[in-house]
């Protein structure tokens, strides 16, 4: 509907030159999607179960995913066809601790090639689960590195080759959560009950089955009218403690995210994509693009009910910008289990741009950046091992993307030429490019070098990303070079 009107927009345009009143009017009346006070909350949030391990006798921690179709009520009857992971929709929550060596068992039982890459895990390129290695139907392929950074919430999705907007938004997408080997930090961590995932994706239905037709569509792919938090259509949360922890996830194919709480009350955001902030920061908005990640800590007085909501963002009508959805009511029990936040959460070592061995820039523009398109035969950039490296990502357009390199966690380093806000003074991997700004984002590119393959860095906007809007970088040792072996 979308694209159809804005075509008739276009068109009336043209037709009165002055209407500007009755675009106006379209631009505010006509396009947007308002949720607002209109979803019933009458659905137990669903909570991704914690995939199943087994330490095996290498002292590996091992799981298995299964990628399967199934069918699932998403609120347009029992049987909307979908794929999940173990499941008809979305995936367990992997879990472990940092420094243990995992192993990850993938059945492909889809009819078509899938990959599953490791969103924000540093790993060797290999098994990093890219658009190289795609696992055919019935196929199986086993990822294991040493998980080797600091607490996170992270996450697992389809990457294969112009396949991941549809794959992903058929439901394939789940948590993993890294965990310290000891928490100090006396966070809200007990999963499911104070410590909830809360995987926000917009849909549009069509006869009851997920839709992806013209009348979703824009010029970020598809904009669904209704959200579904863990697959889970206009959910609530029973909350029995004073502070709840939500780990939001934008697992979206194009949409972006203003999060607020109904009644406008603050909270705390605790992290971001790579990590915990250094302190609690308190605010009453956290904005996250396709991919992004942050954790908060709501405040809730005991009987009361609060929703989370998404606010209009103030990006184009055409971009969803004038949207506004209830996401998720959180309902507070007669009587809550106090807990407190700590002032400190962890020590954030600055990386010194002194110390960087290269700049780069990548213009996002179009559906390229700095004018190619993906090509799996050619390497954008070298890089040398255990080097830190400042890239200026620069959004030369009116469109909005979101940055996402693989492998590494990076810093921020300015917005504009001036310093970054709160929000993006940790870790990230993720970072939404507001039309027409720039960005420098500084990262150390440790332990891994493979000359042979290749990781990622894209536009995590998924309809961009498969029309190319991707790069291929290689680590390699000092004085090597890249020597594709997929090629
Ligand atoms: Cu979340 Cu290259 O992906
Ligand atoms: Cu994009």
């Amino acid at each position: 509907m979308r694209k159809w009107l804005l075509g008739g927009l276009g068109l009336l345009l043209l037709l009165c030159g002055g209407g500007v009143a009755a675009v106006t009017w379209l631009v505010t009346g006509g396009l947007s999607v308002n949720t607002v006070g209109k979803v019933a909350f009458d659905r137990p949030l669903k909570v991704p179960p914690l995939a199943p391990s087994v330490v095996d006798a290498d002292g590996r921690r091992v799981f298995d995913l299964t990628a399967q179709p199934g069918d699932s009520d998403l609120g347009h009857g029992a049987g909307t066809r979908t794929w999940g992971y173990n499941g008809a929709y979305l995936g367990p929550t992997l879990r472990a601790q940092r420094g243990e060596r995992v192993a990850v068992n993938v059945h492909n039982r889809l009819n078509e090639p899938t990959t599953v890459h490791w969103h924000g895990m540093h790993l060797p390129a290999k098994v990093d689960g890219g658009p190289h290695h795609p696992i055919p139907p019935g196929g199986d392929y086993q990822a294991a590195w040493t998980v080797d950074q600091p607490a996170a919430t992270l996450w697992y999705h389809p990457h294969p080759g112009e396949r991941t907007e549809r794959q992903v938004y058929r439901g394939l997408a789940g948590l993993f959560l890294i965990d310290e080997t000891e928490d100090k930090t006396g966070l809200p961590h007990d999963y499911g009950v104070d410590d909830i995932p809360v995987v926000v994706q917009d849909k549009g239905f069509s006869g009851g089955q997920l839709s992806m037709d013209d009348r979703f569509l824009s010029d970020l792919g598809v904009l669904g009218d209704e959200i579904l938090v863990n697959g889970t259509p206009g959910p609530y949360l029973d909350v029995r403690t004073g502070l709840v922890r939500l780990r939001l996830l934008n697992a979206s194919t194009a949409r972006v995210y203003d999060f607020t709480m109904s009644d406008g009350r603050p909270f705390a955001m605790i992290a971001s994509d790579g990590g915990l902030l250094a302190a609690p920061y308190t605010t009453r908005r956290v904005r996250l693009s396709v991919g992004e990640r942050a954790e908060i800590v709501v405040a809730m007085r005991p009987g009361e009910r609060v929703e989370l909501r998404s606010a209009r963002t103030g990006l184009g009508v055409v971009h969803g910008g004038k949207d506004a959805f209830d996401v998720l009511q959180l309902r507070a029990a007669g009587e809550l289990r106090e807990g407190a936040l700590p002032a400190r959460l962890a020590t954030l070592t600055k990386l010194d741009p002194q110390r960087a061995a290269q700049r780069r820039t990548f213009t996002f523009q179009g559906r390229g950046i700095n004018g190619d398109q993906m090509d799996m035969r050619r390497v954008d950039a070298v890089v040398v091992k255990d080097t830190v490296e400042i890239w200026n990502v620069a959004n030369g357009h009116d469109t909005p993307h979101s940055f996402h390199i693989h492998d590494v966690q990076f810093q921020v380093l300015t917005v504009d030429g001036n310093a970054p806000p709160p929000e993006l003074s940790g870790w990230k991997d993720t970072l939404f490019l507001e039309p027409r700004r720039r960005y420098a984002v500084i990262a150390e590119f440790a332990d891994y070098a493979d000359p042979t393959t290749a990781y990622m860095f894209h536009c995590h906007v998924l309809r961009h990303e498969d029309e190319g809007m991707m790069g291929q970088f290689v680590v390699v040792e000092p004085g090597d070079t890249p020597r594709l072996s997929h090629n």
